[in-house]
């Protein structure tokens, strides 16, 4: 028989290893559980912990500790003429991008109910859900009507006054009283299976952070054209007109993603039944 916790634990290893060993490839999972048998909304809410994490390490280490050092970040950053990156919804989007083209049905969105760019908004099914989550703060999970996708939707705060003044200055807004701590908009996950097997789960977390790197490199090459480029190397923007090369934010990606992968396995082997069913021939007690 299997005993589910070890397997669990065995996985948290595994991520564990990714974080130490951040240059390696992500190990593959020994398929000792083919079978589907952890509820989807768990990997969904280890995805968007690990999500938040790098949301958080991109917003306030590279946007907001740039501006000062002369970095900018602007909506149009792909413009050939514009010495430029991503902003924080662009990175997210980046990032999301890049998961569309991995095998894993896997997607990710940041949407609102007053989006700057009409693109963002939500609709039908997924604004009401939105409403829902504005009003109670808890992550919502549903399977969207039309798509049959299983989804996973976690707000999305006004963690800085940046994020209120820029959304409120923004020609674009069609809302211009966003205040710190608001409900600003949600991030959405889904997937098209109500169950999923560790190795799907191993393999999500592995999709995000190879989706991570993409979107990074793609901000590096266009820092690498600049007119005036930052220094790459091992630095930050706070040491400096300073980008970290692809393997120290990835290495710093890791350290803050995998406490959070770990403490989503361990939930999920809290919830999970200690004991397999118990045999038709023992005792029913
Ligand atoms: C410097 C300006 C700026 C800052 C700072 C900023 N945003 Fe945005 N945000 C934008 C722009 C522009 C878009 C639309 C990007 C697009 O999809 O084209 C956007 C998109 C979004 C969206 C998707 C819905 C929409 O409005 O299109 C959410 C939700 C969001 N931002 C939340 C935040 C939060 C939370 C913060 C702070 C952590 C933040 N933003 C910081 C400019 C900013």
């Amino acid at each position: 028989m299997t005993d589910r916790r070890f397997i669990l634990a065995a996985l948290a290893l595994a991520c564990l290893g990714i974080y130490l060993f951040v240059s390696a490839p992500p190990p593959l999972a020994e398929r000792t559980a083919p079978e589907a048998d952890i509820p989807v909304a768990g990997m969904l809410a280890a995805l968007q912990g690990a999500n938040e994490a790098v949301r958080g390490l991109w917003t306030r280490e590279i946007v907001q500790a740039g501006g000062p050092r002369g970095l900018k970040f602007d909506e149009h950053w792909r413009d050939a003429d514009l010495d430029a990156g991503p902003l924080p919804a662009l990175f997210l989007r980046e990032t999301a991008r890049s998961l569309e083209r991995h095998p894993l049905r896997l997607s990710l969105f940041l949407g609102s109910d007053f989006p700057i760019a009409k693109a963002n908004a939500f609709e039908g099914a997924q604004l009401e859900r939105f409403r829902q989550l504005r009003a109670d703060r808890a992550p919502q999970f549903f399977v969207v009507p039309d798509t049959g996708l299983h989804t996973g939707m976690f707000a999305d705060l006004a963690v800085t006054e940046a994020c209120v003044q820029c959304h409120n200055e923004h020609v674009d807004t069609p809302k211009r009283d966003w205040q710190l701590d608001d409900v600003m908009g949600a991030v959405t996950w889904s997937y098209p299976a109500a169950m999923v097997s560790l190795e799907e789960f191993q393999r999500a977390v592995a999709a995000l952070h190879q989706a991570v790197r993409d979107a990074y490199e793609a901000y590096l090459a266009k820092a690498r054209g600049f007119a005036r480029p930052p220094a790459i190397g091992t630095c930050w923007p706070r040491d400096g007109y300073c980008l970290p090369d692809i393997d120290t934010f990835m290495a710093e990606v890791y350290r803050r993603t995998a406490p959070k992968t770990l403490a989503a396995l361990n939930a999920l082997a809290e919830q999970r039944p200690p004991t397999p069913p118990v045999p038709a021939t023992a005792e029913a007690r």
